[in-house]
């Protein structure tokens, strides 16, 4: 009876995961995998005016089907297209981020690359995300991780291709002197801990330097940030990047210029 049981269960998960396999052909395809996290900034807000996406998708965001992919929620490759965290920073009206301009960049830089899977994972929602949400054991730490070695899983022979994880967060911790003082330590520990619960140690790590931030104590926030010294860990600087009228959020613009230096500093990690 167990048996039986059990083979029913292994004939049903194959069923499910030819037809995944089949229906969308892309899973064995996938080369290089890129982890998107952090908060409103990363999972785009590019052309999001009161609240309204203007639907805008500049040029070098348009989609490249079969090139780039990217991870729904419902955790099968799909054709990536703006705005990419559409269903998972689903509390927000998301609008242009850097994932797309980062991929196609890249994919010029480096043509070798393969193709690239795109595993959308901020979080900005109405109130932003602090640092202290993401650390191991909490929701959106769970979520990054399970949706990691999904992608892994899903992608050909299962074998690891997570080339590194697009980190852009901290405008929320600035709000307050003590989130701003503990924060280094807190970064550096989800940094740490995400590459050992991957078991990938030096796993890159591309970080985004606030230009600004929603209260005062922006200085410390990347002081902290440009405090952290770990292997593979690289620092891009937003400062100067445009703004939305709403000056919180990247323009799409910034978006793709953003998305610009992610892809030349990780083309830089060799
Ligand atoms: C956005 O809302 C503000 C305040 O209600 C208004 O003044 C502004 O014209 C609106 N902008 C657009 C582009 O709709
Ligand atoms: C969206 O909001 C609901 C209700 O407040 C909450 O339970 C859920 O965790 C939120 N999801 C995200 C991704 O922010
Ligand atoms: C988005 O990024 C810009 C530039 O770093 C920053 O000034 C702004 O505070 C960020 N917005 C939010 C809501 O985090």
């Amino acid at each position: 009876m167990f048996a039986f049981v059990w083979l029913m269960l292994l004939a049903y998960a194959q069923l499910v995961s030819t037809e995944t396999f089949n229906t969308t052909g892309y899973s064995s395809q996938v080369r290089s995998i890129f982890l998107l996290a952090g908060q409103s900034n990363m999972s785009g807000r590019g052309g999001v005016i009161n609240g309204t996406w203007d639907g805008v998708v500049p040029l070098r965001c348009q989609p490249k089907p079969s090139k780039i992919l990217r991870l729904s929620a419902g955790l099968s490759w799909v054709e990536a297209q703006e705005p990419l965290h559409r269903d998972i920073d689903v509390n927000a009206t998301c609008g242009i981020g850097p994932g797309m301009v980062f991929a196609s960049s890249l994919l010029n830089l480096n043509p070798r690359i393969g193709v690239i899977g795109l595993v959308p994972c901020a979080v900005g929602s109405r109130m932003g995300t602090k640092i202290s949400e993401w650390g191991r054991g909490t929701y959106l730490y769970n979520q990054l991780l399970g949706r990691a070695k999904a992608a892994a899983a899903l992608q050909a022979g299962g074998r690891f291709r997570i080339r590194a994880l697009l980190w852009y967060q901290g405008e929320s911790d600035t709000n307050n002197p003590e989130d701003a003082s503990l924060y280094k330590t807190r970064l550096e520990r989800f940094f740490t801990d995400l590459r050992a619960d991957l078991k990938l140690p030096a796993l890159p790590i591309i970080q985004v330097a606030l230009a600004s931030g929603q209260g005062p104590y922006i200085d410390a926030v990347r002081q902290a940030q440009f405090g952290v010294h770990l292997r593979n860990l690289k620092i891009i600087d937003a400062k100067g990047l445009p703004m939305e009228p709403d000056n919180l959020h990247l323009s799409s613009l910034a978006q793709v210029q953003l998305g610009d230096k992610f892809a030349k500093a990780f083309a830089a990690t060799g």
